[in-house]
């Protein structure tokens, strides 16, 4: 008879040392004195942390046995999981990642359906968000290079490129009315870091992707929840709302936070070969970030039905089980080192296509292709634009974000020179043409009245200064 998890010494996870990037440091001090699998206190709780990589495959893709949904979480069930919890208003979702069996299967295909027309590139849907996606980057560097004289400046690279960037994208993709976006995406910070004003910004969120539900009933578009509805007309206006959330928080959180990490890998290589950077190395690189810093750096919890081993544990059915991509990718299965030899390599997974950052198994991403593409669009172009970008502080004093599950930077500055040639500009042609289509009068003829893209720019440069950019 195992030890009940909640009688298990557990050390709390969200440390200072774990909070200033020694992630790497705690995980293997938990693999040393608990092996592939750790109880641990989150904020609290006491939850199974996998470490390992065989492990964190073996419970991401059995379904029969490891399920998503709430009603699984004896804890929960039970009333032992306080309201106010900081986690919960991530977790009392109802969309997809929390669903199980046929219910998931029903709800994924109708998401594919929606988010396929966007990253095949063979459809002109997708070919037109590429390009847009082009545009949206050359303005923000424009708008962000625009503000100093001279060729050269300092920038902060999240709060003005890395996380705008995906946001615009989000938002064409959404269709959502344009002055809609900037209040919606702070509200997704606020819920994904276990906020303490988490609560309030999950139901203004649902307010207004409820608003938008019903505009796009009323009025459908080439966008994602037109697509969901053509899909499914069926859909209830409540779970299309939570499925548009979760495209919306994946699309322009972890996508911002991915493309953060991946210029602080490009930053760290040698800036000669970016001039020679081909799309192949782009794809490379990006899968280095994922790899050394996944965005979900740990998942949401997953419960068996029935008790099961694992690790060196028995698991109670309903114990929550959090799969960490972090640690399994510093695992020795997957970075190297299992069975002994003599190449520090041997017996490892150290693949592009075997991490663990998109998921793996039933719930994997849907929209890997689309992140990429974003992803990659976002270091060429900022390559293109400047000639040279450096760090402008050492690479270990980055701030990180504190979040129980996903991992970002706060900030990203940099000291740039621009490519010769190469205008600063502050015109907008970009949003201007999308205000257009969305019936609005030019923002030159509505000086009364600034832009959403302005607002967005100086809502985020506020963030920036106060440590949450
Ligand atoms: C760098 C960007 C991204 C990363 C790192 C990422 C990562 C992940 C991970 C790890 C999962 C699995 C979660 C689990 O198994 O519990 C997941 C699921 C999902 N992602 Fe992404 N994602 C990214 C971008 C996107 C984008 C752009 C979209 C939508 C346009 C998207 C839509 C989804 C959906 C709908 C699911 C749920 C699938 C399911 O439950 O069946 N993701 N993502």
């Amino acid at each position: 008879m195992s030890t009940p998890l909640e009688e298990l010494p557990a050390e709390p996870l969200l440390t200072r040392e774990y909070e200033t990037g020694r992630r790497a440091e705690i995980h293997d001090r938990l693999r040393t004195r608990y092996g592939a699998v750790a109880p641990v206190d989150l904020m609290g709780q006491s939850v199974w942390l996998v470490l390992d990589y065989p492990e964190a495959l073996a419970v991401l893709t059995d379904e029969s046995l490891w399920k998503k949904s709430l009603a699984h979480w004896r804890a929960y069930t039970e009333g032992r999981v306080p309201k106010d919890w900081p986690l919960l208003p991530a977790l009392e979702c109802d969309m997809v990642i929390f669903f199980d069996d046929q219910r998931r299967m029903a709800a994924r295909a109708a998401l594919e359906a929606a988010i396929e027309p966007f990253q095949d590139l063979s459809n002109p849907i997708a070919q037109r968000l590429r390009d847009l996606t082009v545009r949206y980057a050359d303005e923000l560097l424009g708008f962000l290079a625009g503000g100093g004289g001279g060729l050269g400046g300092m920038a902060e690279l999240c709060g003005q490129y890395a996380r705008p960037l995906p946001l615009m994208v989000a938002n064409h993709m959404l269709g959502f009315p344009v002055a809609q976006g900037e209040e919606v995406i702070m509200d997704v910070w606020r819920v994904l870091d276990a906020g303490p004003d988490g609560p309030e910004a999950i139901e203004r969120l649902m307010a207004g992707l409820r608003e938008l539900v019903a505009q796009k009933r009323a009025r459908p578009g080439e966008d994602v929840p037109s697509y969901l509805l053509a899909h499914d007309p069926d859909i209830s206006d409540e779970e299309l709302a939570w499925e548009l959330y979760l495209v919306l928080a994946t699309t322009a959180d972890e996508t911002g936070s991915l493309l953060a990490n991946t210029l602080v890998e490009a930053l760290s290589e040698d800036m000669a070969r970016h001039s020679t950077m081909q799309v192949g190395f782009y794809g490379e690189i990006i899968n280095h970030a994922a790899i050394a810093n996944p965005p979900m750096h740990n998942m949401t919890f997953r419960f068996p039905v029935v008790p099961t081993e694992l690790g060196r544990f028995g698991i109670a059915a309903g114990d929550p089980v959090m799969v960490s991509p972090a640690a399994a990718h510093t695992c020795p299965h997957f970075a190297g080192g299992v069975g002994g030899g003599a190449g520090a390599q041997q017996g490892a997974l150290l693949t592009s296509r075997a991490h663990l950052s998109f998921g793996a198994g039933p719930h994997r991403c849907p929209a890997q292709d689309l992140a990429f593409m974003i992803v990659g669009i976002g270091i060429e172009r900022l390559f293109a634009h400047f000639e040279k970008v450096e760090l402008a502080m050492p690479a270990d004093q980055l701030p990180w974000r504190s979040s129980p599950l996903f991992s970002g930077l706060r900030a990203l500055p940099v000291r740039y020179l621009l490519t010769e040639g190469r205008a600063r500009t502050t015109a907008l042609a970009v949003v201007e043409e999308e205000h257009a289509s969305a019936g609005e009068r030019p923002l030159t003829e509505r000086p009364e009245r600034p832009s959403p893209f302005w607002r967005l720019m100086a809502t985020l440069r506020r963030r920036a200064r106060h440590g949450r950019g």
